[in-house]
């Protein structure tokens, strides 16, 4: 998206928090997956909150202080290689069109710096984000340094930019969010879709393939992260990938998928049976599972903490595996000894932005942070029983995982998420369908 002002502003407001200095801010490098063939390609996220430029080769440069400046150095124009690969902006276009004081070609770019860094107090970059590019930049302010004779100075202080930059999209804006309802409601489908063609003998895989079909049919053209598409004793291998075994009849099949829309992830778990019905020892622990969900969306709101939606959801938990036998003793004793973390051993879950597990920090001196509206984070409770001589065999096997996005609100929080379904009923009626 190009409405270059919403950037324009949000380049005016790092710059004014840097006070006096220059950034540097890269994006990401292109990868080759084998001889001539790339990975597709995926802009660095800051770079793209402070530009929305797509194309890579591309650098942004701000000069903060009394005549705050942004300056973009990107690829140039060039026929030939854009009968090969396509359209590129060139500098006039990019500057035009993205709203920068100036452009350059990348090739420019070392040569510019040391100009550019001659007398700013502080430089600052994502610091330590890319080793060569720190060295780079050593290597461009020691020339800056080679020039002291001539009365210039190098920046004396080295800061990482990425402190005040992941505070900023730590809180999304009215735009953000409208991207975020996007991403989630296509995501929402291709569980939707998921749902209805799954059954026993499917591979899943083939389950994969309609997520995938979903997204790019509506336009987002990739995952947020590699889908898990997980039946039976796979639910409870966490990162399960593999996505290439026979769904039975019986087992429960546990997906993890979300697609990316204009840069901005959904991050959405269902869990639900192969053949359309939950057995009563599956429905007991989907029940305690969606229950302390329940539980955790309604401790997101603000003036709450961080950790008091994880907080609530273990409290369900914990007491949903000593109703079901999986654990014995009090509830107190069962938080006290964390003897839950076999069963539920992550966490309730993350911030979601951009990036699937987005930028910004958990705790503020050392304390979990409150939570603000505008904050978007995923509420994702689960139960994972491995066979075992000490639990009850119906249990054996079932891994259940049920995860929204929700962005927090004045009140409470609006979960992004809620179309795809949820109860027990929602799940089994569109199955049968
Ligand atoms: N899909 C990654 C996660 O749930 O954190
Ligand atoms: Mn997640
Ligand atoms: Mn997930």
């Amino acid at each position: 998206m190009t409405d270059s002002a919403l950037y324009q502003r949000r380049r005016a407001q790092l710059m004014q928090q840097m006070g006096r200095g220059i950034a540097v801010i890269p994006t990401a490098e292109e990868v080759e997956r084998n001889g001539d063939t790339h990975y597709a390609y995926r802009h660095d996220s800051s770079f793209y909150y402070l530009t929305g430029f797509t194309e890579p080769e591309a650098v942004l440069v701000l000069i903060a202080g009394d005549a705050p400046q942004s300056l973009l150095f990107c690829r140039e124009k060039n026929l030939e290689r854009e009968i090969w690969d396509g359209f590129r902006h060139g500098p006039d276009a990019a500057r035009e069109q993205f709203g920068f004081d100036a452009a350059h070609p990348i090739a420019q770019l070392d040569e510019k710096l040391v100009e550019l860094m001659s007398n700013q107090p502080t430089l600052y970059c994502p610091l330590g984000a890319d080793t060569n590019w720190d060295a780079r930049l050593l290597k461009l302010r020691g020339a800056v340094q080679a020039k002291v004779r001539s009365g210039v100075r190098a920046p004396d202080e080295l800061r990482d930019v990425r402190g005040v930059l992941h505070e900023m999209r730590l809180i999304k804006d009215d735009h953000e969010l409208a991207v975020m309802r996007r991403a989630a409601a296509i995501s929402c489908a291709a569980h939707r879709r998921a749902m209805q063609f799954a059954r026993p003998g499917q591979f899943e895989y083939a389950v994969e393939a309609e997520l995938l079909h979903e997204f790019v049919r509506q336009g987002a053209r990739h995952q947020a992260y590699p889908a898990i598409v997980a039946g039976g004793a796979n639910a409870c291998v966490l990162h399960y990938v593999s996505n290439d075994q026979k769904l039975r009849d019986g087992d429960l099949l546990l997906i993890d998928a979300g697609c990316e829309v204009d840069g901005y992830a959904a991050d959405i778990t269902r869990t639900f049976p192969v053949n359309g019905r939950f057995s009563p020892a599956q429905r007991d622990v989907y029940e305690v599972v969606l229950a302390a969900q329940s539980a955790a969306i309604a401790a997101t709101r603000p003036g709450n903490t961080w950790d008091a939606p994880h907080a609530a959801a273990v409290r369900v938990l914990a007491q949903g595996m000593l109703d079901l036998k999986l654990l014995s003793g009090s509830l107190d004793g069962v938080l006290e000894s964390e003897s839950y973390k076999r069963f539920y051993m992550h966490r309730t879950g993350h911030w979601l932005g951009m990036d699937v597990h987005d930028v910004g920090d958990y705790k503020v001196d050392n304390h979990w942070r409150h939570l603000h509206p505008g904050m978007t984070l995923t509420i994702e409770p689960g139960c994972y029983i491995r066979p075992a001589a000490d639990i009850p065999e119906a249990l054996w096997n079932i891994g259940i995982r049920i995860e929204d996005d929700v962005a927090v609100t004045e009140t409470g929080c609006e979960v992004l998420t809620a179309d795809a379904p949820k109860t027990v009923a929602e799940i089994e009626i569109l199955m049968q369908r």
